[in-house]
Formats: C-alpha cells, sequence, structure tokens
C-alpha cells in the first residue's frame, strides 16, 4: 500500500446524506398552529406519529384546533408551545413574524425553530415576493433569534393537502435550509415523517429568499391548472 494509499483508507468515508436522525421522540410545535398551514402540518405530523403541540396567540384557540384535530395534538399559548416543544415550527403571517418571534425569544431559547413563512404581497396580477430587509423570513428569523437554531422548510406545502384526511400521501419534496448540516438533517427526517415527502438540503439561509418567493410562482401554477402544485427536485 502507497503511503497515499493508507492516507485515503484512514479517511472516514463520507456519510451517505439520506441517513437521517431518528427524531420520532421530538415533540414540534406550530406557532400559528391554528391557521391553514399550521393545522396541516399539525395533523400530518401528528397523523405520521409525531408528537405535536398547537400555538396560538390565545389558548382557547389552540386547544378548540387541537380537540377537532384530535391524534393526541395538544393545544397552548404560542410561549407554552415554545417552551414545550424540541423543534418550533413559525407558521404565522408575514405581518405578525417579527412581531411573535421578538416576544418568544427566550422561549425559543435553545430550540431548533423551523421557518416557513413566505413574505407575499398581492394585488390585482397575483401574488408577488416582498424583499425583507434581512433578505427573507428565515434570515430575519435568525437575526431576531440569536440563541435559537434556525432553519426554513415546508414552505412548498399545499395547506389543502395536507388538511385533506382522505389524502394519504404527499409526494413533494421539502427544500430544508440552514447554517448547521445536523439541524437541516433532523429537519429533513421530520419532513420524512409524512408520507410520500422527502426533506431535501438547500443551502444556507441566505438563498431562502428564492425558496419563500418561489411561492408566488406556486400560486400561479395553481390558479391557471387548478392544482395544488409542490416542488420534486430532479436527478438527486
Ligand atoms: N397556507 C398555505 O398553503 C401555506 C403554505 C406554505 C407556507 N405558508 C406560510 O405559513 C404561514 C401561515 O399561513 P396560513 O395560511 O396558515 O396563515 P393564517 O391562517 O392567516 O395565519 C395562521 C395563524 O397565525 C395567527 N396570526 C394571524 N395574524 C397574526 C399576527 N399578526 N401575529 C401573530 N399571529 C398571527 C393566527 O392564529 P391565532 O389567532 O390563533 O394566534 C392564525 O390562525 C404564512 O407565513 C404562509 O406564508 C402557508
Amino acid at each position: 500500500m502507497t503511503s497515499q494509499d493508507a492516507a485515503a483508507s484512514a479517511k472516514p468515508a463520507p456519510k451517505d446524506p439520506w441517513e437521517l436522525p431518528d427524531v420520532s421522540g421530538l415533540v414540534v410545535g406550530v406557532l400559528g398552529g391554528t391557521g391553514d398551514q399550521g393545522r396541516g402540518l399539525a395533523y400530518r405530523l401528528a397523523r405520521g406519529g409525531q408528537q405535536v403541540i398547537i400555538g396560538s396567540r390565545a389558548a382557547e384557540r389552540a386547544e378548540t384546533a387541537a380537540a377537532e384535530l384530535g391524534l393526541g395534538i395538544r393545544g397552548l399559548d404560542n410561549a407554552g408551545c415554545a417552551r414545550e416543544s424540541d423543534i418550533v415550527i413559525v407558521a404565522v403571517p408575514w405581518d405578525g413574524h417579527a412581531k411573535t418571534l421578538t416576544a418568544l425569544r427566550t422561549e425559543l431559547a435553545g430550540k431548533l425553530v423551523v421557518d416557513c413563512v413566505n413574505p407575499l404581497g398581492f394585488d390585482k396580477q397575483g401574488a408577488y415576493a416582498l424583499v425583507p430587509e434581512e433578505g427573507s423570513a428565515a434570515q430575519q428569523a435568525a437575526a431576531l433569534l440569536p440563541d435559537s437554531r434556525v432553519t426554513a422548510a415546508f414552505h412548498h406545502l399545499s395547506a389543502v393537502l395536507l388538511q385533506d384526511p382522505e389524502v394519504t400521501e404527499i409526494p413533494t419534496d421539502v427544500m430544508v435550509l440552514g447554517e448547521d448540516r445536523a439541524d437541516c438533517e433532523t429537519v429533513q427526517a421530520l419532513a420524512q415523517r409524512i408520507p410520500g415527502m422527502r426533506g431535501v438540503f438547500a443551502g444556507r439561509l441566505r438563498n431562502a429568499h428564492q425558496v419563500e418567493s418561489l411561492v408566488a410562482n406556486l400560486i400561479s401554477v395553481n390558479r391557471r391548472y387548478k392544482a395544488h402544485a409542490g416542488v420534486r427536485l430532479t436527478d438527486i
């Protein structure tokens, strides 16, 4: 064996990018979980076996939504939801994003935060992407939550499909962005708790803007084809 061969054989084999952690024991909270997207994600993840807590600005609204969805889902106010969860999905409208996260900075410290907010405007011509001062909703979250681990994912899912109990599989890719590879893998694994979904690492948060913005295009697709379009990445 040459010294080069020896050096190569000493290197650990590259990790299989599809090898993802077991997330089945993690509690997932959904801020704004009383809305369409939050309810849909809560329902799908709970149906996949995850422990889920719906958060709301009003605990009673969260309790009502949780009772309607069943599957052992609990409802708390947003602060309680953040405190009791390991992973916290942010599913509030862009308008309330900064205010919600600023108020929950303490509760979200040390948590894995998953932002799925798409900053969009709507006019007579349809949906269009807004450009947040920080670059994207996810970057705004990272700036407001210095003690949390912020990722971005679940932007392109249809809340209609998520909430439809007749739909057994949602065959789509979930683009996951973040600064820390292990955190992204946790979120990828979470996406894969939903039958049909594949979690795909899609870069760092500085590239979240175009992922969030793509929803404006999906809305145009959905209007033109009367569909609930998602994304599929090819050749991986
Ligand atoms: N709908 C979709 O298909 C979809 C898909 C992918 C991503 N998203 C993203 O997910 C987020 C939620 O979408 P959605 O359609 O579920 O929105 P939504 O129904 O308008 O709002 C979700 C929940 O957020 C809370 N909320 C409303 N205004 C708020 C404010 N100003 N501050 C804090 N909380 C507020 C409300 O819950 P409480 O009143 O109970 O607090 C509401 O039920 C959006 O950012 C959207 O871009 C949506």
